[in-house]
């Protein structure tokens, strides 16, 4: 089960790509969108900040424990619209965590979801894993209703899981096994 060298997937639409240096400044965009940090609890106060998140991804796939892909449409495979990809992957227990978000501005259009059945394939066959979970902030439906919609199934809630804002947060857990 090694992630590496890591593969580009094909969607209909979309290419998964492995994120390079230059891709920071999107990354950086992205990220401090308070639209799309509302609910990954990732902010970065400046462009240079953002490298903390580069690295994050380099020593990801340098560990082992995860593997993440820029997002972009596939006619135009150098601009980033979002990231998508793996933590917390344990290889002897066949399981990880999946993450993503996109540029407000490519909502509503599937491409999340496009993305998130990519990477699961990708999970449940060459990665060889048996379990993709996610934890989500229970107030982001979006979030949720792309797992539901993915076959993920709903696990369970862990009660003020996250400390984000001066209160606490919800977590819920959903989780789609190869063999569901
Ligand atoms: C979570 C997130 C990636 C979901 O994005 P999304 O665009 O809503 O997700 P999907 O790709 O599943 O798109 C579904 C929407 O596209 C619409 N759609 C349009 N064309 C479609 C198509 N060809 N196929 C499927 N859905 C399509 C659906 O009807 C649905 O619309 P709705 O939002 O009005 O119900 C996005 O909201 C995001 O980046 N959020 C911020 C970061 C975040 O919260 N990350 C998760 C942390 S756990």
């Amino acid at each position: 089960m090694s992630p590496s060298p890591q593969a580009s997937l094909h969607t209909a639409r979309l290419l998964l790509r492995p994120i390079v240096a230059s891709d920071q400044r999107r990354i950086h965009e992205g990220l401090s969108d308070p639209r799309v940090n509302a609910h990954t609890g990732i902010a970065y106060a400046s462009y240079e900040d953002t490298a903390r998140q580069m690295r994050w991804y380099a020593e990801l796939q340098a560990s082992g424990t995860g593997l993440w892909w820029a997002v972009c449409l596939s006619q135009r495979p150098d601009e980033l619209i979002g990231a998508i990809g793996l933590t917390q992957l344990v290889a002897e227990h066949r399981r990880a965590e999946v993450g993503y978000w996109l540029m407000p501005d490519c909502w509503g259009q599937g491409l999340a979801g496009e993305a998130l059945a990519a990477l699961l394939a990708h999970a449940y066959g060459p990665l060889g894993l048996h379990r993709v979970a996610a934890e989500v902030d229970v107030d982001n439906p979006r979030s949720s209703a792309l797992l539901d919609r993915l076959g993920f199934r709903h696990e369970g809630v862990r009660r003020g899981y996250e400390w984000k804002d001066g209160r606490p947060i919800d977590l819920a857990v959903y989780a789609r096994l190869a063999s569901d």
